[in-house]
């Protein structure tokens, strides 16, 4: 398909390098919004009088009729035009004449294609909110269900204080509430009309900016040709946003894959989002999480992509800006493949909370619970800590547990501890008494996964 250009050219251009410039191998996916852009600035050129109602309509008409024959497969996309808006005007403009010439007036690609990513970007960002909403749900349904089940939390790996497991999922539940809100607020930034900034300088049509960008749903309009065409921060945005998204998904990959292991059995994937090997009859790999683990890096490299691509080009558009799209499609498609996968694993996850509690029954996790019923007794914090410590070395000594030594091993240490003890360290009311608002009481985690429900409804 011929270029836009070719005016002022004597040659055709070189057919590898035409490859090498075309982007219709990866722009191809805006057709919808390269159209609906196109529909709305003919309308606007109408209401204008820059171009007449008969040519609006042939416009309109003739755009709305490629875009159904594309979605229903009737119209095949040539590959061999320079981009998706070169193909869709070409395609008008063979079918309705000299109308479909009209269609560019008052616009370059350069406005056109910040418009396109724009609309695209935004479709995409309700999408992956979706997807991240369903995801928290399920963690907040789990949440309740286990909002009893004892498990050890760890600081360094190591087992520390007593938690629930509703808790710890909680703690997940919030980082994606916080991913949804910065996809939102980026949504929010990008939801600006660039069309009408022209190549970069805008135009001497009596245009209708506001008109275009409202038949469009957006917020308003860019205020400065230059940087209408040449922004692409919202691609940066979201891609940061997104890259956090996998930094979530990363650690709790990296959870699931040892809650799996034999070591903590914590947990155990259903065999849908299993794998097995192909030499040891006895695997079952978690590699859905795994994948979702390395899939971060994907990420992170197509928001790099984009902050080198921007940071060094002059004001307005050049060619280097058409390396944004696959670096912004890839981030948010990998980021949707991985939710697709992710959450029904989650969903559909074991918990086995007899291997939680009796992790939790063995590291010394209600030490601190230990040292805090001495502290009711007037002993300063300090000194109840290092008696603490003391018990905690005989009973690593005697093979024995906090719950298992007995009470004149207690007192030896220190004579205020007494019978008491044993209920201050049971692990059930450890967590029941953590009820300040944040702590892993299960009747805070129940509250919190209701409120959480709430918010993503
Ligand atoms: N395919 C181009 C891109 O994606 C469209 C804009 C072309 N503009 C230009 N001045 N060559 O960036």
């Amino acid at each position: 398909m011929k270029q836009l250009w070719t005016g002022r050219f004597s040659k055709q251009i070189d057919k590898k390098t035409n490859d090498f410039n075309s982007s219709i191998s990866f722009d191809s996916r805006m057709f919808k919004e390269d159209i609906d852009g196109s529909i709305a600035h003919a309308t606007m050129l109408g209401k204008c009088g820059i171009i007449t109602d008969e040519d609006c309509k042939k416009i309109v008409e003739g755009l709305k009729q490629i875009k159904d024959e594309i979605i229903n497969g009737k119209l095949e996309i040539d590959m061999t035009a320079e981009d998706i808006h070169t193909f869709i005007e070409g395609e008008l403009t063979s079918r309705i004449g000299d109308a479909g010439k009209r269609l560019h007036t008052a616009r370059s690609r350069n406005d056109q294609v910040a418009l396109d990513i724009r609309l695209y970007l935004k479709k995409e960002c309700d999408e992956v909110v979706n997807q991240i909403k369903e995801l928290v749900n399920v963690l907040a349904d789990k949440a309740e269900e286990y909002s009893q089940t004892v498990m050890p939390g760890y600081t360094h790996l190591q087992r520390a204080q007593p938690i629930v497991f509703g808790h710890h999922l909680l703690a997940y539940a919030e980082m994606f509430l916080r991913d949804i809100s910065r996809i939102e607020d980026a949504k929010n930034r990008m939801n600006y009309s660039p069309l009408g900034s022209g190549a970069l300088a805008g135009t001497t049509y009596p245009i209708d900016r506001a008109y275009s960008a409202e038949l469009m749903g957006f917020a308003g309009y860019t205020n400065n040709s230059l940087d209408g065409v040449s922004d692409r921060d919202f691609c940066i945005e979201l891609s940061s946003a997104l890259s956090l998204v996998m930094v979530h998904l990363s650690r709790f990959s990296e959870e699931i894959i040892m809650w799996c292991s034999w070591e903590f059995k914590f947990i155990e994937l259903d065999d849908a989002f299993s794998t097995g090997s192909s030499i040891m009859p006895q695997k079952k790999n978690p590699d859905i999480a795994e994948l979702v683990r390395g899939k971060s890096g994907r990420v992170f490299g197509d928001l790099m992509t984009l902050l080198t691509v921007m940071k060094g080009i002059p004001l307005a558009y050049n060619k280097d800006m058409q390396e944004d799209k696959e670096a912004v499609f890839d981030a948010i498609d990998t980021v949707k493949m991985c939710l697709t996968a992710f959450i029904p694993m989650i969903d559909t996850m074991t918990v086995l909370p007899q291997n939680m509690r009796k992790a939790a029954a063995g590291g010394f996790i209600n030490a601190t619970d230990c040292a805090d019923f001495l502290v009711s007794k007037g002993l300063p914090f300090r000194d109840a800590y290092k008696a603490t410590g003391e018990l905690v070395a005989i009973c690593i000594e005697k093979g024995l547990t906090l719950e298992t030594l007995p009470v004149e091993e207690y007192k030896k240490v220190c004579d205020l501890f007494d019978d008491g003890v044993y209920e201050a360290i049971n692990l059930e009311k450890c967590v029941n008494d953590r009820t300040p608002v944040g702590a892993p009481s299960p009747s805070n985690v129940k509250n919190q996964a209701k409120r959480i429900k709430d918010i993503v409804k």
